[in-house]
């Protein structure tokens, strides 16, 4: 190392740096892998970490203006979150009443509410209110350690509402300190006005919501609710090829509540990811690992509908898969926005290990995002996304690690 070399920042003292370090997605073996260094340190120039080691090395060779003590806790790469829908106008607890009386989320959609309950608001709420109100939200899970987010459109479901809400999500990404990636969602829900009409819909969506996203560049990603109630497997099929050729990235809602296919789709048309997939069948695990998709789970969300029946995340890493975890915070099924609770839900109620969950919210995420070579791990060269391990890591509900 080179003798007194000046960085800006050195954190110093972790009892446990969790480096998370891998250039791919992490599977099997490795997946269990945090890459902890006892004892660590790193040191940050412009933003970027420029050292990482054993404190005593780190202190022997740079020295720097700031010096943080993480009072031997753990410190750990920031939380990416890779599946989220943060802008709305206001949440649906009424929702939460009827599931505790008995009704499914798919009836309470069926019968006005759901999705299309959301709808109107965001249609009505000016591009100023929207950001203020996602602002608000994003800024609530940066405090709570998430550094990394992709957001989802979806609840316009008309060109102009839709490309207000993806201008929403880019204003907030460029005045807060959280990075958001966003996927436009205009296949969430057909709109109240086209429910016995779908193929207007598609053609809206394939002729003029996904060409003007396209134009104004303002998301990378096209995602789909692909559900028998919903968007079925073929049209699904039809959007996303649509969406393809135009040049954007998959992802998928998939299999989330019936076993219908969709995972089996998402790796038919070559998804980044297929999330949800609770009802996965063991074909649809067999071709996501043959079509190299990203599995992301959301117990979060299946918690918040109070179901007993969780993703079958031990059989997706025993078949080799890189299981990423995310919140799915949104307005009706999932108002959760800690990546903390995820992880603890994910061991609790899917037996994966801590340290798989702690992957799952960090490196696995971002490679889920493509970002893997940015954010999600703590290495040289990547953006210093670092959480100084305070006392609420202790949610992780684990012991071997910390
Ligand atoms: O991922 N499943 C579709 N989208 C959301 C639900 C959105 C809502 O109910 O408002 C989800 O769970
Ligand atoms: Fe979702």
């Amino acid at each position: 190392m080179i003798k007194n070399k000046h960085v800006d920042i050195i954190i110093k003292n972790a009892s446990q740096l969790v480096t998370a370090a891998s250039d791919i997605p992490k599977t099997g073996v490795e997946l269990q892998n945090l890459g902890i260094i006892e004892d660590g340190a790193l040191g940050i120039f412009s933003g970027i970490i420029s050292c990482i080691g054993k404190t005593n090395e780190i202190l022997e060779s740079y020295t720097a203006k700031t010096i943080i003590d993480a009072s031997h806790k753990v410190v750990m790469p920031g939380f990416v979150d890779p599946h989220t829908h943060p802008i709305f106008v206001k949440t649906r607890e009424n929702e939460f009443e009827m599931r505790l009386q008995g009704k499914s989320y798919k009836e309470i959609s069926q019968t006005g509410g759901g999705i299309r309950a959301s709808i109107k608001d965001v249609r009505e709420a000016s591009l100023e209110k929207l950001i203020e109100l996602g602002l608000k939200r994003i800024n609530k899970m940066l405090e709570m350690g998430t550094t990394t987010i992709e957001a989802k459109s979806g609840y316009g479901l008309t060109t102009e509402s839709e490309l207000k809400m993806l201008k929403a999500i880019q204003m907030i990404n460029e005045i807060s300190d959280m990075d958001i990636i966003p996927t436009f969602l205009g296949a969430h829900e057909y709109p109240e006005e086209y429910k016995d009409d779908h193929e207007k819909y598609i053609d809206i969506l394939i002729n003029e919501m996904l060409p003007e996203v396209k134009a104004q560049n303002l998301a990378g990603y096209c995602d789909i609710f692909c559900e028998e109630h919903v968007f079925t497997v073929s049209e699904s099929r039809r959007i996303l090829n649509a969406a393809k050729e135009l040049g954007f990235k998959i992802r998928f809602h998939a299999d989330e509540l019936e076993p219908i296919g969709g995972a089996e789709l998402a790796a038919e048309i070559g998804a980044m990811s297929a999330d949800h997939l609770v009802a996965i069948s063991d074909e649809g695990i067999r071709k996501l690992k043959e079509a190299s998709v990203i599995p992301i789970l959301l117990p979060a969300t299946t918690f918040s509908l109070g179901l007993t029946k969780y993703a079958p995340a031990r059989k997706m890493i025993d078949a080799g898969l890189p299981v990423a975890l995310a919140t799915d915070f949104n307005p009706g099924s999932c108002n959760c926005d800690s990546q903390q609770l995820v992880a603890s839900l994910a061991c609790l109620q899917m037996k994966m290990l801590p340290a798989e969950a702690v992957n799952a919210i960090t490196i696995n995420a971002a490679h889920s995002l493509e970002r893997g070579k940015l954010v999600g791990s703590l290495e040289v060269g990547k953006q210093a996304d670092v959480n100084t391990g305070h006392a609420n890591l202790s949610v992780f509900a684990i012991s071997s690690w910390k």
